[in-house]
């Protein structure tokens, strides 16, 4: 079935902006930086990865793709790098391929990976497109569709979770304890979590679905943000 493409617009200060959520996709700050203080450093990347035969990253809401091509980048530049980087994204409303590319147009460090990536884009059909990069050592699973009810029907098993919806204000359903009881059925013993928010309501679905949470320094402007790992008893908090 073919969905409904983000509807991609630009906030006042240049930031991708989505009307539809009234939210930005990424932080005005730097983009790049960004991903890697929060999703990368926050699931402490690329040190967990490291001698791994296989790393699987899952991730709520693929967007523009830059936490993946952040990530795909910090794999190719490490020489510890896990054998086989498995990136599974849930999207929604996934971006039509001009959008993606000229959005893509800003972050020149990343410009060979994003050509590889809009290269390989599939049409925007509802279910999962399986990419392949590196010689098949970079493995990307798009699913397509509503991570509501895609989430419940993986099979993955997740090292590492990117916890990027839209705000929880704004997205209520990414965020939700349903959501996190999926992702903690997905979740190898010790698996870690990062995200931007450290919304009260986040903290205590993830919490419930089994993830000892603790704030971090947050990235830029923001004072906190938040690291999980799951089954475990108690993170420390750092401030
Ligand atoms: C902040 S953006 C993600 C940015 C992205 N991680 C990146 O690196 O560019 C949030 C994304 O969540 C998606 N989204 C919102 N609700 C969703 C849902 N129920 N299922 C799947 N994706 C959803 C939006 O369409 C949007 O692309």
């Amino acid at each position: 079935m073919p969905l409904e493409p983000a509807r991609l617009t630009l906030a006042a200060d240049g930031t991708p902006f989505s009307p539809g959520y009234g939210d930005v996709y990424h932080s005005a700050a730097g983009a790049h930086a960004q991903a890697n203080h929060v999703f990368l450093a926050g699931n402490c990347l690329p040190d967990r990865w490291a001698h791994r035969a296989q790393f699987v990253i899952v991730e709520t809401g693929f967007g523009l793709g830059l936490n993946f091509l952040a990530t795909w980048l910090a794999w190719r530049d490490d020489p510890l790098r896990c054998q086989v980087l498995h990136f599974v994204s849930l999207e929604k409303h996934p971006l039509a391929a001009a959008d993606l590319a000229r959005t893509h147009a800003a972050w020149p460090e990343l410009a060979l990976l994003a050509d590889e990536l809009c290269r390989h884009w599939p049409a925007l059909e509802e279910g999962a497109h399986e990419l392949e990069f590196d010689a098949g050592r970079v493995r990307l699973t798009l699913h397509l569709g509503d991570a509501v009810t895609t989430l419940p029907t993986l099979d993955s098993r997740a090292d590492a979770f990117y916890l990027d919806g839209f705000s929880p204000a704004k997205n209520p359903e990414l965020w939700s304890p349903a959501l996190c009881q999926s992702l903690a059925r997905l979740a190898q013993p010790g698996a870690t979590l990062a995200t931007w928010s450290v919304a009260g309501s986040v903290r205590r679905a993830l919490a419930a679905a089994g993830f000892a949470v603790a704030k971090r320094p947050g990235f830029a402007g923001k004072r906190q943000m938040l690291v999980g790992r799951f089954g475990a008893a108690d993170l420390a908090e750092q401030r």
